[in-house]
């Protein structure tokens, strides 16, 4: 902890927002925030918290297959290349999200019929479509997302079933577009649930002595107050370690209102709340510092988090309140970041 720096309750009255130390001043790796292209805009603040504390950019939802590659014929790169061209000229890294998933999918690919080379032939394009319109622009990727359910099995999905080997033929595909982009498999709940560590992990270990270009894991890290524990966070990143696999927390929050039972963020619950950023960063840091890939936060502000409107309920996830001032939560991370 650096001398002198602010690591009191700032938050109750802070004057000036946004006039906290810079985050990613901090870390000796990325530190990312999710973007959705309609936010940046000159004098916003979000823009201007994303400018400060940030020198990495995801696009939250513009590169998925439904919004980049709305028409089988149909690419639709403008708002992803207007997040991309802001965080170039600013320096900034780009990891792109996400290239097969079986969400936020195009119905033309749902519906999608044919044979197997057919098939093939559809996500092949799509990946090496898109991994080349960014090569050299977006360093690293999340090729695939969610492959896997809790207990470890593999998710039923449209590329489940259609084609034999997507994960593998995924990451070919992608490496083939773009051999120097850094290559991540992506999923929740691997961090505390052990059954899903271990599969998911097995499968990499697989794919790696099949000489598949596999490079790293993303631990999503949609996390509560008290699941996981510090200590599975540290299991998993350690588990990643022993595989030489690069790492990422991908795209951290922490719900406060898991169960819906919260009215309001209590005092309590923003110290839990900074608590928990802490002993998250510090468990990232027990990562070797050569597989540090970055962690990326999912959502600058509480009332803009996907929690609120995908699940339906008040929570108050991340490092900024509603009027960009930063919580407790902000002063925990950005401690558990020093080294
Ligand atoms: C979420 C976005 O944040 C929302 O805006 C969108 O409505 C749904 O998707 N896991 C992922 C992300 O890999 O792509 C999801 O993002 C959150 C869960």
């Amino acid at each position: 902890t650096v001398a002198g720096a602010p690591v009191g309750l700032l938050w109750a009255n802070q004057a000036t927002p946004l006039a906290e130390p810079v985050l990613f001043a901090a870390a000796d790796f990325p530190i990312g925030m999710a973007v959705q292209t309609g936010r940046i805009k000159d004098g916003d603040p979000f823009q201007t918290g994303l400018v400060r504390h940030f020198n990495s950019v995801t696009c939250e939802n513009e590169m998925k297959p439904g919004l980049i590659h709305p028409q089988v014929n149909t690419y639709d790169w403008g708002p992803a290349d207007s997040t991309v061209t802001f965080a170039q000229n600013l320096g900034m890294s780009v990891h792109g999200h996400v290239l097969v998933w079986h969400e936020q999918i195009p119905s033309w690919m749902s519906n999608f019929s044919g044979s197997t080379a057919e098939w093939e032939a559809m996500l092949r394009s799509h990946i090496q479509a898109v991994v080349g319109h960014y090569k050299g622009k977006v360093s690293s990727w999340d090729v695939v997302n969610e492959a896997f359910l809790d207990d470890g099995s593999p998710r039923s999905t449209i590329w489940q079933q259609n084609i034999p080997d997507y994960i593998a033929k995924a990451f070919t595909w992608a490496h083939e577009a773009d051999p120097a982009a850094k290559l991540f498999y992506n999923d929740y709940n691997m961090e505390g649930l052990p059954a899903k560590r271990v599969a998911v992990l097995a499968a990499i270990a697989d794919l790696k002595t099949r000489g598949i270009p596999v490079d790293g894991i993303g631990f999503q890290a949609h996390v509560n107050l008290d699941w996981p524990t510090s200590a599975d966070f540290k299991a998993a990143v350690s588990a990643a370690a022993a595989m030489n696999l690069l790492i990422r927390f991908s795209e951290l929050d922490v719900s406060v209102n898991p169960n819906n039972t919260q009215s309001q963020l209590t005092d309590s619950l923003r110290i839990q709340q900074r608590a928990r950023y802490k002993e998250i960063a510090e468990a990232y840091l027990t990562a070797p510092s050569a597989l540090r890939q970055g962690i990326t936060l999912w959502g600058l502000r509480d009332p803009d988090s996907w929690i609120l409107y995908v699940f339906n309920r008040q929570d108050w996830p991340c490092l900024f309140d509603d009027a960009y001032r930063a919580k407790p939560a902000f002063y925990g991370f950005w401690e558990g970041l020093m080294p």
